[in-house]
């Protein structure tokens, strides 16, 4: 029985960082893609090389022929331009919107039977474009956010109360912007409330850094965040090819669930080998939902802003 394979649209870091990670754990053959030439067919290599040591077996290609992600099980799409100091994820609307119409097409024609994960920001408007572009069902089209946002947020709360990070349990759902909702009622620590543990107004700090966590990478690194954003998508990778099941806080397409539809935002959802096998409602406080429908407000506004500068052809 031939492998399973895993097709990476852009192989720059969050790509090729959740490709290793795929890699490492042999989830399938590997097509590393991208426009840069020589990129590609040089970290394939590379990792290729790392699998005599590891002791891998599976076959990873670098290519900058997109006919290369042909029949495959799965594509993580992290094309575009990735967020620079001092720009706003929002700023990348115009330049990646182009962008997913492509890889759209592309993944259509090469690819129809995948389940595609999209990275690619402004993620909220770039996972609208491409569910429209490629006409897929909303349970084989996904987006990666929630998972991200919320490894983030129980990384502060594990350090501030000086517990483990397994045992801290959290979501942050809505967009994915700077108004992303850290869900305060859900998170524990070792099952006990957070607010029992952390005090309402140190909380609120801690909640203020995840929204802004991307933009604190960015302006140290100078470039996006990629160990815990292509962690974050490989797990999201793996509960599709390994049908986990996972329930994971993740971009997917409303259809009246938080009394939202026809748009993409951040959800817990099962994640398994149908796809988007379901999107969980959970109970939000008032203030939660008055939070997470402002947030999806702003997705809205995005993808406004995205279709004027479609319509506008520039
Ligand atoms: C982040 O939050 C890149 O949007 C990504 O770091």
């Amino acid at each position: 029985m031939a492998r399973k394979k895993i097709a990476f649209i852009g192989a720059g870091n969050v790509g090729a960082t959740c490709a290793h990670l795929c890699f490492l754990r042999q989830l399938g053959d590997l097509v590393l893609y991208d426009i840069i030439d020589g990129l590609p067919q040089g970290k394939a290599l590379d990792m290729l090389e790392s699998a005599p040591v590891l002791g891998v077996d599976v076959t990873v290609i670098g290519s900058t022929d997109i006919k290369d992600i042909a029949g495959a099980d799965c594509c993580v799409v992290t094309s575009g331009s990735p967020r620079k100091p001092g720009m706003s994820r929002d700023d990348l609307l115009k330049i990646n919107a182009k962008v997913m119409n492509d890889v759209g097409s592309a993944i259509k024609q090469h690819a129809p039977n995948s389940f595609i994960i999209a990275v690619t920001n402004p993620l909220d408007a770039m996972v609208t474009q491409l569910k429209r572009v490629t006409g897929f069902a909303k349970h084989r089209i996904v987006g990666q956010a929630g998972v991200l946002d919320s490894a983030r947020f129980r990384t502060f709360l594990a350090s501030e109360v000086g517990a483990s990070v397994t045992s801290v349990s959290a979501m942050v759902l809505g967009g994915h912007g700077d108004d992303m909702v850290p869900i305060r009622s859900q998170t524990t620590i070792g099952s006990v409330p957070v607010e029992k543990l952390i005090a309402g107004k140190r909380l609120e700090e801690i909640e203020q850094r995840t929204r802004v966590g991307g933009g604190e990478i960015v302006n140290l690194m100078k470039t996006s965040s990629y160990y815990a954003a292509g962690t974050a998508v490989y797990q999201m990778v793996e509960a599709y090819m390994l049908d986990r099941k996972q329930v994971l806080p993740c971009a997917a397409y409303l259809e009246g669930e938080y009394g939202h539809e026809g748009l993409f935002a951040g959800v817990p959802v099962v994640i398994g080998a149908g796809g988007v096998e379901k999107v969980l409602q959970i109970d939000l406080t008032a203030t939660e939902k008055k939070a997470f429908d402002s947030s999806v407000a702003h997705v809205r506004e995005l993808i406004d802003a995205m279709d004027k500068v479609i319509a506008a052809g520039n």
